[in-house]
């Protein structure tokens, strides 16, 4: 039987030497390799040679097990254990040379995430969690604070790659901005969730992730007691993500749905 401590090791093994590789081996002169889904959706080498370094380490470890990769890993196991891999999320933050970039690694099995690695290799920062066994930042064990009123609240989030999508992204802000302290757009998904776990934001929400950009930080934050979901009585999706302590969450998500944040 796979302990999910052995899966989050590995995790945390091979989000660390693809770390090593993406601070140590950016080029001065790293430009975009290709793009996805719009002009500003960019891929760069060192993306695709972290999802190489990961999958290759997983792989030689664990044989038997299923992928899927932002940059294309996708392969069928037979384990019933498959890794959810986002090589760079805030692949646009590492282009340009901010921090705000990680290694996302989480580990599902029968579809039920159960270990979650983001790695912050400029920030020397480490999240991890093992389903029922808490998130971790190094030795602190994180666990979210009491939810401020909403006027007081901190919010994240993010904008998707398509014009029509920011468009009403933009308007759910416009709507949002006069309601709360503020918001952030910090660049990566990933280390939003684990924001929300580490208190460093009281709130996140997006519309339009992929599983990769979330599966890791989605279970940091419920390990640190969040509440993570979708539109009401839903489950986080690409359609919306929404991330906030008990007491934020429900005000958080109605007034999105509300908005019809979850469509573009
Ligand atoms: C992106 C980041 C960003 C979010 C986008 C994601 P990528 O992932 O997580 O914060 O707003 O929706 O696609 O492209 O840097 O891996």
């Amino acid at each position: 039987m796979t302990r999910h401590e052995d899966l989050l090791d590995l995790a945390l093994e091979a989000a660390h030497r693809a770390g090593v590789l993406l601070r140590d081996g950016r080029p001065d002169d790293l430009g975009v390799a290709a793009t996805k889904s719009s002009a500003v959706d960019v891929v760069t080498e060192m993306d695709l040679a972290s999802e190489k370094l990961i999958t290759g380490f997983l792989a030689e470890h664990r044989p038997d097990d299923g992928f899927l990769g932002e940059e294309g890993a996708s392969r069928e196991g037979t384990s019933g254990v498959e890794w959810v891999i986002d090589p760079i999320d805030g692949t646009v933050n590492y282009l340009y040379g901010r921090p705000a970039w990680c290694v996302s690694i989480a580990a599902r099995k029968d579809g039920e995430t159960v270990a979650g690695v983001v790695h912050v290799p400029a920030q020397g920062e480490t999240f991890r969690a093992v389903l029922g066994g808490g998130a971790y930042l190094g030795e602190r064990r994180l666990r979210v604070g009491p939810a401020p009123e909403f006027p007081l609240a901190l919010l994240g989030t993010g904008f998707g790659y398509l014009k029509e999508r920011r468009l009403k992204q933009a308007d759910v802000v416009r709507e949002l901005i006069p309601q709360v302290r503020d918001i952030r757009r910090g660049g990566s998904a990933a280390i939003d969730l684990c924001d929300v776990a580490a208190g460093r934001l009281d709130a996140y929400y997006e519309r339009g992730l992929n599983p990769w950009d979330f599966a890791a930080g989605d279970l940091i934050a419920r390990e640190a007691g969040a509440l993570v979901g979708g539109r009401p009585g839903e489950e986080a999706s690409g359609e919306l993500l929404v991330a906030a302590p008990p007491g934020l969450f429900a005000p958080l998500q109605e007034q999105l749905d509300r908005l019809g944040a979850w469509h573009d």
